[in-house]
């Protein structure tokens, strides 16, 4: 079983996510005690997609992020480089247009999306900026970006709870539902490690997003960027 660590090898990260495809939405959902629904829910409002809009859903994984976009009308193309997820994706929706593309290198033109969105994916990429710039980049002057990641929670009663939860609670309850339970050590460390919300918006600013701006769900648990590419 693989589990990356902090250093984010991509080939550790993909073949982590090979490893999970198959019980990665039943361990999401457990795991984050029904809020990764409600968590959807608010990215597909912030993306506010209509129909015939191009969408980009980037570490896309099976799929599951990307649904709410095919619901709103929209083309939307899910991308994600772990062959294990993109197959189980295939598997449960054969209808989506799932892409192998690496979120350093995207395999599309400049300016062809409306909108990127990825969610709970930025932090597994080794270079965030590289990211962050190619999402710019493929993204229409004027279109827009969301970003759904963990986050920092806000009130320091709670920031405690959770912080003991995802350290102690998390690594147990995986073992029982998940096929690699090495793979939730690293999502709590990597949770650890990420930006709090200031500082992601602050790597977007400098790759060239505008109006950035942020709101928080569960508490700060998971926070929504999101920005617009500049016109010209
Ligand atoms: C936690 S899953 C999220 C899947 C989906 N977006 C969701 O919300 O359920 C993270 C995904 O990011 C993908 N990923 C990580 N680094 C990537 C990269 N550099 N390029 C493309 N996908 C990447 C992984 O393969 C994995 O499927």
């Amino acid at each position: 079983m693989t589990r990356a660590s902090l250093d984010k090898q991509p080939s550790d990260v993909a073949a982590m996510f090979d490893d999970v495809a198959a019980k990665y939405d039943l361990t999401n959902d457990v795991l984050s005690l029904g809020q990764a629904r409600l968590w959807r829910k608010a990215v597909a409002k912030a993306v506010q997609a209509r129909p015939g809009e191009r969408v980009l859903d980037l570490a896309a994984g099976t799929g599951t992020s990307s649904l709410p976009f095919l619901d709103a009308g929209a083309a939307v193309v899910p991308c994600d480089f772990s062959v294990g997820m993109l197959r189980e994706g295939k598997r449960r929706h054969p209808g989506l247009p799932l892409t192998a593309g690496d979120a350093t290198r995207l395999p599309f033109r400049d300016g062809v999306f409306d909108a990127v969105t990825i969610s709970f994916g930025l932090r597994n990429v080794q270079d965030t900026e590289a990211a962050l710039a190619e999402m710019l980049r493929v993204t229409r002057p004027g279109g827009r970006v969301v970003v759904c990641e963990f986050s920092r929670p806000t009130w320091r009663p709670f920031r405690t709870v959770y912080t003991e939860y995802l350290m102690r609670a998390l690594p147990p309850v995986a073992t029982a539902v998940s096929s690699n339970p090495d793979a939730y050590v690293y999502l709590a460390e990597s949770i650890r490690a990420w930006p709090d919300q200031p500082g992601l918006a602050a790597l977007m600013a400098r790759v060239g997003w505008e109006k950035v701006a942020w709101r928080n769900l569960t508490g700060g648990v998971v926070a929504l960027h999101r920005a617009v590419r500049p016109r010209g």
